[in-house]
């Protein structure tokens, strides 16, 4: 979206009138009324025309934040209230686009911010021009010559605590695009007597208290100073320090500004030896000698100071004390030396601190002016920024203000000549008719000073080149004599006898009416600072030292170039070089910024109406106004006038559609404004009188106010009509909820009615319904059951003769009958097989036979168990009877009886009398033989194994080595108490001996069998046969055996097996053995 531009104007909130030209009536005191109103309100810039008045503040004003300097770019001069700014955009602007160079022209007096303003001005150009690292570079260079000028040139006076002491012209030169290339500075009368003595309450120039407030102690060494103020002569004690001023911090701001604008270190140094050298000269004191021609010849007092200055400076310590005791005059190839009395030493001593100062300075802007030197040789556009001493009136006046008050009256007559030409050729421009206005042209005072033959300065010039006793008195008297009957020029003692009476105008003095007002002159010192002389033997000195710089400043020294002719005086050398100036200036557009002082007391907010009234008129500033004011107060562009006064008239408000002259036409005749009091020109409106430009602002603001009324009535009307509209249509629609809310409500009860109201009548009329269907219903069921009834009585009636009373019970026994034939054949039928263990057995047919059917299934398992038992032998029964036996004590105690079952219990496993080799063990036994079996033997001690037959007799048991069959025990059955086995999967057991019987002599018996079982029963089974006493069998897997006197306990644990059935015995201790089992 496009930027809208508020248009503003310089008549905005104004503060009293921010253009004189505007006031309204004119006089002194409005004037100053005016700017004071203004000043109070911290408005420091008031315009005449284009002319800037501005005041010092005496205090930072927000008003040159980077955020200004953007409001100001680019506007027109008119458009905000005024500006420093705003001049220097509209001089920057036309220079830029309208290739117009353009100079700023800064005056006012000391203290009035004329330097403050330059720097404004230059820092405002260099934040709009163009940017990039060469002009950024370039405007460095410019802005910081500032500071070091400032160092050399400004000393802290009653006026200034940073008053320059030197008038500075800079031109900065531009390319076509508006980018700063360089910049040239001229320089106008340093104050240079400051060196030597400064007035009460000032200092000298900053640089020396900067050096010795700031330099190292080893640079103060080498310049062999000390930091004390005190030691130095030339320095004023009573105020060495300025508040708020820190010289050694500003030393080091110098000392870099130096070396941005391009200062070699070695000419630093060179430039502070210069510095050092005056200020020691100062400590140079002489002393009367008597001579024998009776005259009083000076002699050094105290020669350090000197030796130790020619060591700074290079110079031949015998030349400069000769320099300074001598004096050789050279005239009509004549040398001549002539002594110098105390008085002539120390005004030479002077001379020469004051010239080398003067002239550093000066070789100072010669080598900026190198550093800041364009570099192109494209043409350049130029903006020069004039920054010198206003008109000065004091107490005492002299010489320097007499130079400085002719610069001024030379400025003025530019100044006059520049805007009355520009005045005029605007009107040109514009085909307005020039009318011839009266102001002052003060050419005839320039004529006073300037002319060449009677003017005052080439008079002065005359008598200092004059022969003879030449004082300020002749020089006076020659005034007296030339220009008594000029106007301006007022004397006592001049021919014409005006002032003869005159007692405020003292003999030595004479007068002169400036422009800006009457100036006393004091003639004492004229002829004097004119001829600013300096000995020849001082300039060949110096010429002599052996320091390039030095010897460069004083280039007259030179013998071989050696010149009798006198150095052209201060007074001419100024004339000249303000003669240059102006041609400069007359060459390009003038910008004026006008500096006032408010008060002496360099104080914000004091506002001196006396002084500034003095000010004002020595500045000519009402002249200013009535020379602006003299053909038209006031002109715009016919654009401007119409966009600013358009709604005054009802035709071109609001839009004018025509050209804009024709509409500021209509508007003037529709206001009924007096002809004579506007021109119309080719682009611009011109208004003679400010009181017809206030009508117009005054009926303008009125007019505002009419239409911001307007406005807000109109806003007001669509506000309120906005909000009324709103809330009708709310309204609405809560009116329309409401209702609608009300009419579900209502629709929601009627219909819950309805539905309750239908219900009940369906639920009667089904209920009517019910009752008439149950009651059909009844009626049929009653005539049914009726029906039955009655055809049953029919029935019965009908067929009882056929019935006999106990056939029922007949037809149960027969049923019954033929269901357990039924059974029994299908039983039949279905009978298993006749082996005991056949589990088979035919289903129940009938849930009224379970018990019969459990009990025919009893009856026939024990039917075929005695069917089987019927078939056996004794034999076979005896075998039975012992797997019987074995199954009452075994079955669910020992692990491995099961296995057992199915072995038939042999007996007599080894055929003792079928092998020869037992023979004699047969023979041995006489019984019969039950067991006969090879069994493992314990040994009791360590458990191994050894293989033994078993035999079991009806009396005894025995046992024979395998091989040999030797019978190795004999135990009688009744000896046998208990045997005792665990109750695992492992053939071990333990036969117990009764204690003290013959067999039990080494302790029980540990055997391991595979026929563990059968033996076990059938030596049960022997023992109850031949003793009747039970054997008692202990199955338990951890039991006690005795071993000769020990009682061992046998334990049997889970082992790995590998030899099958057979466990593994170890002896653990004599208490432990311990049985591994599978
Ligand atoms: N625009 C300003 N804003 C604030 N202070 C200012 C302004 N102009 C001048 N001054 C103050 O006044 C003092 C003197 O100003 P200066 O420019 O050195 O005067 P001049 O050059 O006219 O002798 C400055 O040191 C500064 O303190
Ligand atoms: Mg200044």
């Amino acid at each position: 979206m496009a930027k809208m531009e508020v248009k503003t104007s310089l008549l905005d909130n104004m503060i009293g009138v921010g253009d004189m030209v505007l006031l309204e009536p004119l006089s002194e005191d409005s004037f100053i009324n005016n700017l004071k109103k203004r000043f109070d309100h911290s408005e420091i810039y008031t315009y005449i025309g284009s002319v800037v008045v501005s005041i010092n503040p005496y205090r930072p004003l927000p008003i040159y934040s980077p955020e200004k300097v953007e409001e100001y770019r680019n506007r027109n001069f008119y458009e905000l209230s005024p500006h420093i700014f705003s001049l220097s955009d509209e001089a920057y602007r036309s220079l830029r686009d309208q290739d117009k160079d353009q100079c700023i022209l800064i005056t006012g007096e000391s203290g009035a911010g004329k330097t403050e303003a330059s720097k404004l001005v230059m820092s405002y150009v260099a934040a709009v021009c163009g940017k990039g690292a060469e002009v950024n570079q370039v405007k460095e260079q410019l802005l910081q010559s500032n500071p070091v000028l400032e160092a050399f040139g400004n000393a802290k006076t009653v006026r200034n605590d940073n008053s320059s002491r030197f008038g500075k012209y800079m031109d900065i030169e531009f390319d076509f695009k508006g980018d700063p290339l360089g910049g040239v500075i001229s320089n106008y009368l340093l104050e240079k007597s400051r060196v030597v003595k400064q007035p009460r309450g000032e200092r000298n120039f900053h640089i020396f208290y900067q050096i010795l407030s700031g330099a190292s102690e080893d640079m103060l060494n080498k310049l062999k100073l000390e930091r004390d103020f005190s030691r130095y002569n030339y320095l004023s004690l009573d105020s060495a320090r300025v508040n708020g001023v820190d010289d050694a911090v500003n030393f080091r701001t110098v000392r870099n500004a130096m070396q941005i604008v391009g200062f070699m270190d070695h000419e630093t140094q060179s430039i502070l030896e210069v510095v050092a050298a005056v200020l020691k000269l100062g400590n140079i004191e002489f002393k009367p000698e008597s001579r024998v021609n009776g005259l009083d010849e000076s002699k050094i007092k105290d020669k350090n100071e000197l030796k130790e200055i020619c060591e700074l400076t290079g110079i031949d310590q015998s030349v400069l004390e000769r320099a300074f005791s001598f004096r050789t005059v050279e005239a009509k190839q004549e040398k001549v030396s002539t002594t110098l009395n105390v008085a002539q030493a120390y005004y030479a001593r002077d001379a020469l601190a004051k010239n080398l100062y003067s002239r550093l300075f000066s070789w100072l802007v010669t080598r900026i002016n190198e550093s800041i030197k364009a570099q192109t040789k494209v043409r350049k556009k130029v903006m020069g920024v004039l920054d010198i001493y206003g008109f000065e009136i004091f107490e005492d006046n002299s010489f320097e203000q007499f130079i400085i008050n002719y610069c001024n009256e030379k400025l003025q007559q530019i100044f006059i000549e520049l805007t009355l030409k520009e005045e005029q050729e605007e009107y040109i421009r514009e085909d307005i008719e020039w009318t011839h206005i009266e102001y002052f042209n003060n050419a005839i005072i320039c004529d006073l000073i300037e002319n060449n033959q009677t003017g005052i300065l080439a008079m002065l010039d005359e008598e200092c080149l004059r022969p003879g006793t030449v004082t300020d008195d002749t020089f006076l008297e020659k005034l007296n004599q030339v220009c008594a009957t000029h106007q301006h020029f007022e004397s006592r003692m001049s021919k014409c006898s005006r002032f003869l009476n005159d007692t405020s105008l003292p003999h030595s003095c004479f007068r002169i009416q400036h422009y800006a007002g009457k100036v006393m002159y004091q003639v004492e010192g004229f002829v004097d600072k004119n001829n600013d002389l300096l000995y020849r033997d001082l300039s060949q000195a110096m010429w002599k030292a052996n320091h390039s710089l030095i010897k460069a400043l004083f280039p007259e020294g030179n013998p071989a170039k050696i010149n009798l002719k006198r150095p052209p005086t201060a007074g001419s050398q100024f004339k000249a070089s303000v003669a240059t100036l102006m041609k400069n200036l007359q060459t390009k557009n003038p910008n004026y910024i006008r500096c006032i002082k408010p008060n002496d007391k360099k104080a914000a907010h004091i506002f001196n109406e006396a002084l500034v009234c003095h000010q004002v008129r020595y500045l000519g500033l009402l002249e200013n106004v009535r020379v602006r004011r003299a053909g038209y107060a006031f002109r715009q562009p016919y654009e401007l006038c119409l966009e600013r006064y358009k709604m005054l008239c009802k035709q071109t408000w609001p839009h004018w559609r025509g050209p804009a002259r024709a509409g500021v036409e209509v508007l003037f005749n529709e206001l009924e404004i007096p002809e004579e009091e506007y021109s119309f020109g080719r682009s611009k409106i011109f208004i003679r009188n400010p009181r017809t430009l206030f009508k117009l602002e005054d009926l303008r603001k009125q007019r505002l106010e009419d239409l911001a009324t307007l406005i807000q009535k109109m806003y007001r009307g669509w506000k309120c009509r906005t909000h009324f509209l709103l809330m009708k249509r709310s309204q609405i629609v809560i009116a329309s909820w409401c209702r609608r809310y009300a009419q579900q409500k209502k629709y929601q009860r009627i219909k819950s009615s309805a539905i309750v109201v239908q219900s009940y009548i369906r639920g009667w009329k089904a209920r009517k319904l019910l009752r008439e269907l149950k009651h059909q219903k009844r009626c049929k069921e009653a005539a049914t059951t009726i029906a039955a009834y009655w055809h049953g009585t029919q029935v019965r009636r009908e067929y009882r003769k056929f019935f006999r009373a106990n056939a029922g019970r007949k037809i149960y026994e027969f049923t019954l009958q033929k269901i357990m034939q039924k059974y029994f054949l299908e039983m039949k039928n279905k009978m298993p097989s006749l082996s005991p263990v056949d589990k088979n057995w035919p289903a129940r047919p009938y849930l009224f036979l379970d018990s019969t059917h459990k009990e025919l299934k009893r009856i026939f398992h024990l039917w075929r168990c005695k069917k089987y038992r019927d078939q056996f032998t004794d034999q076979q029964k005896l075998i039975y009877e012992e797997k019987l036996e074995a199954s009452e004590l075994f079955k669910d105690k020992k692990a491995l009886y099961p296995a057992s079952v199915g072995q038939p219990f042999h007996g007599a496993y080894l055929e003792i009398s079928k092998n020869p080799k037992y023979k004699k063990l047969k023979d041995a036994v006489e019984e019969k033989i039950i067991i006969a079996e090879v069994v493992n033997k314990i040994n009791r001690a360590n458990g191994k194994c050894a293989s033994r037959i078993f035999l079991l007799t009806k009396n005894n048991v025995l046992l024979a080595d395998q091989k040999s069959g030797h019978i190795k025990s004999e135990v009688p059955l009744g000896d046998v108490t208990k045997v005792s086995m665990s109750s695992q999967n492992d053939g071990f057991f333990a036969v117990h001996l009764k204690e003290g019987s013959g067999a039990a002599g080494k302790g029980d018996f540990l055997f391991s069998s595979d026929h563990l079982i059968e033996m076990a029963t059938k030596l049960y089974r022997t023992t109850l046969s031949q003793t009747k006493q039970k054997l008692n069998i202990e199955i338990s897997d951890e039991f006690l055996v005795q071993f000769k006197q020990d009682k061992v306990c046998v334990k049997f644990i889970q082992g790995n097996q590998k030899n099958g059935n057979i466990p593994t015995c170890k002896r653990k201790n004599n208490r432990l053995l311990e049985v591994a089992v599978p």
